[in-house]
């Protein structure tokens, strides 16, 4: 008789790395501003698929620390990207019942961008099926600094007591402070790197690395990152034999 397949853990928050639009965009002689544009589409409908397949956070990386550095009128296409996008998807979030939340400086970002994030983030905040996290202006590096001064200026404050130094309380001060570690990281377009992405909150995630460039990405990539993760044991420092005999006794 043959066995029934084990079921599938999906895993609760899903991180991804969106690279390779501006790739997309070269190989079909296209200005860079079109594979970010083709890049949204695929945002838009690997949120649907993320729900569909039972993921109950995604976080998308849309705008590192370091992309300011890159071409003016291409920073200038991004912003009025993300300020047309969540315009055109606010009905679309109540409508399917998705919350946002955004991780990163967004007070740097421009006035337009954080009206329009306010807005949403508002109109949203209630539900708790679903959360698309956008990570706007975001660098670990940089969430680490700001955190550390925070911890200070609370240490200084008597809020918090200097021998009270987990992670657990320092992590309440980073911009994920309620938002449940990444379970899987996914990374587009073939890199292997982590780019200042969730450093401290990765630290037990799996990563898959996929060579699809990030405006070709459909639902059943991410079903097949799913099913990766799915081959993997996470073992969170324990051994094998200790996760094994623990599931026994469950
Ligand atoms: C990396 O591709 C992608 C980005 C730096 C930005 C991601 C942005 C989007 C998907 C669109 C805007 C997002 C939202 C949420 C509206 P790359 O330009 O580095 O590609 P390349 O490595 O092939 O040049």
């Amino acid at each position: 008789m043959s066995q029934a397949p084990a079921p599938i853990t999906v895993p609760h928050h899903v991180a991804i790395i969106m690279d390779g639009n501006g790739r997309w965009a070269k190989s079909r002689g296209l200005p860079r501003i079109e594979g970010h544009r083709r890049g949204v589409e695929t945002v838009r409908t690997t949120t649907f698929a993320a729900r569909d397949l039972g993921v109950k956070m995604l976080t998308l990386y849309a705008f590192s620390v370091e992309n300011w550095k890159r071409p003016q009128d291409e920073v200038g296409g991004l912003m009025s990207l993300l300020e047309y996008y969540l315009q055109k998807e606010l009905d679309t979030f109540i409508r399917d019942r998705v919350r946002l939340r955004t991780i990163g400086r967004t007070h740097e970002l421009p006035a337009g961008v954080q009206k329009v994030l306010r807005t949403t983030i508002e109109a949203t905040a209630h539900f708790t099926d679903c959360t698309l996290v956008l990570a706007l202006n975001y660098g670990s590096r940089t969430e680490v600094v700001d955190a550390a001064r925070a911890y200070a200026a609370a240490v200084a404050a008597g809020k918090e007591k200097l021998n009270d130094n987990s992670y657990a309380s320092f992590s309440r001060y980073l911009s994920t402070a309620d938002l449940p570690d990444p379970d899987l990281v996914i990374r587009t377009s073939g890199e292997t790197r982590i780019s200042n992405f969730l450093l401290l909150q990765a630290a037990y995630a799996e990563f898959v690395f996929t060579p699809t460039l990030w405006p070709d990405f459909t639902k059943a990539d991410l079903a097949s990152a799913i099913a990766e993760y799915n081959r993997r044991e996470r073992r969170f420092g324990l051994t094998s034999e200790q996760l094994k005999s623990s599931a026994a006794t469950k």
